[in-house]
């Protein structure tokens, strides 16, 4: 049976990093996965997450089963980490302790496909290559609305809001928490308060995936626009990552957090949200979330671990400086100041897919299609090699 399968195609992103591993070209830059790397190029556990790591490892007494819907103490977290100390959108919200980010997002794509009808999730164009293969493999059908000026190199928010306000009662909008996939382009706090009140006033259901909290401008501010949505009183679901902000990349931690009209109506969408994470993956992976709570739990690691995060959001800024500066002494006339404007570890570069495809096959430089590249994948040891790259393809 299965020889009659095509081989499918490669994943747009990690089939880069595939191909980047075998590549033989010393000169070669890998700058297509979200993955931080640091200013010698690794991807380092971070210190707050080895010390919780032992304490973690000194005080498992089991390997038993975690609940369907994981740790209590990691799902209130989780809550005040995104929602903010009182927030009262926290007493009508459950947290699903997931398998990373993907994991929330496929769960609550599950959710809502089971469990209320149809309802199309209305995704950003451009997004990231995996939001609608997500979704439509959870059986739902997947829209567009218009995010990005490519001429600008920003957000249209004019667009934006206008198709926000045409989106049919009910339907799911997918809206990036911060550190917009791939473009770098957030919403101001302005655009927020519009965003959050055309969302109340046609009764859409917001989905945020809130994969890059701290990456931005940090942990609280990151928060914006989700706090700002909360305080229209409106339901929401919110996904989790903690693979970049706690570099537990392979140890799949995330959540999804449900955000009902009140309490009860919370609970009642965790006993489905239950059965949607029974019949996919029975119940999370307890390592990572416990690290995760050890950390937010405990005042002196959690200190420790906000600075590891500034340090790898500060990198990130000023990679961007540098990239922007190396271009134009390298005599690239094209303005590229906007990427200096632009905010998490992503940068929508403007370059096309064939300039794309001719760094890739000549250069060995590695870059999602449409040109996303990954800034913290730029060291001064590789940055005058991409820059001279990039005049060469332009
Ligand atoms: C990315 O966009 O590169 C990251 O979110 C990693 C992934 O899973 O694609």
């Amino acid at each position: 049976m299965f020889q009659q399968l095509e081989m499918a195609p490669a994943d747009p992103i990690m089939g880069l990093s595939a191909a980047f591993k075998s590549n033989e070209n010393p000169n070669k830059i890998n700058l297509s996965v979200g993955v931080y790397q640091d200013a010698s190029g690794q991807t380092p556990v971070l210190a707050s997450v080895q010390t919780a790591q032992e304490r973690v490892l000194a005080a498992e007494k089991t390997k038993s089963y975690l609940s369907i819907e994981g740790s209590a103490e990691y799902g209130a977290a989780v809550r005040e980490l995104i929602l903010g100390v009182g927030h009262e959108a926290a007493d009508r919200a459950i947290t699903v302790q997931s398998p990373g980010g993907t994991g929330a997002l496929r769960l609550a794509g599950d959710f809502l496909a089971q469990n209320l009808g149809d309802r199309p999730v209305w995704i950003s164009e451009p997004t990231w290559a995996n939001h609608p293969k997500i979704f439509a493999s959870a059986g739902l059908q997947v829209e567009t609305y218009p995010y990005f000026d490519g001429c600008t190199n920003s957000i249209d928010a004019d667009a934006l809001l206008a198709a926000l306000g045409q989106i049919p009662s009910g339907h799911v909008v997918l809206l990036h928490g911060c550190c917009h996939n791939p473009t770098g382009c957030d919403p101001t706090p302005a655009t927020w308060r519009q965003i959050a009140e055309v969302v109340a006033e046609r009764g859409l259901l917001p989905l945020v995936d809130f994969a890059y909290q701290g990456f931005g401008d940090g942990l609280d501010e990151d928060a914006t626009g989700l706090r700002t949505i909360c305080d229209t009183g409106c339901e929401l679901l919110v996904a989790s990552s903690f693979s970049k902000n706690f570099g537990l990349y392979n140890e799949r931690v995330g959540a999804l957090t449900l955000i009902g009209a009140d309490a009860d109506a919370a609970e009642r969408a965790l006993s489905h949200l239950k059965i949607a994470a029974r019949t996919s993956y029975s119940n999370p992976p307890a390592h990572g979330a416990a690290m995760v709570r050890e950390i937010l739990g405990d005042a002196v690691l959690r200190r420790q671990w906000e600075g590891e995060l500034a340090e790898m959001r500060e990198r990130i800024n000023r990679v961007r400086q540098r990239l922007v500066a190396r271009l134009s002494e390298q005599g690239v006339e094209r303005d590229f100041s906007f990427i200096e404007g632009q905010r998490g570890m992503f940068s929508f570069s403007g370059l096309n897919a064939e300039q794309v495809e001719v760094l890739r096959e000549q250069y060995a430089i590695y870059i999602v299609a449409g040109g996303r590249i990954n800034v913290a994948g730029l060291t001064e040891d590789n940055l005058d090699y991409f820059c001279s790259s990039v005049v060469a393809v332009l």
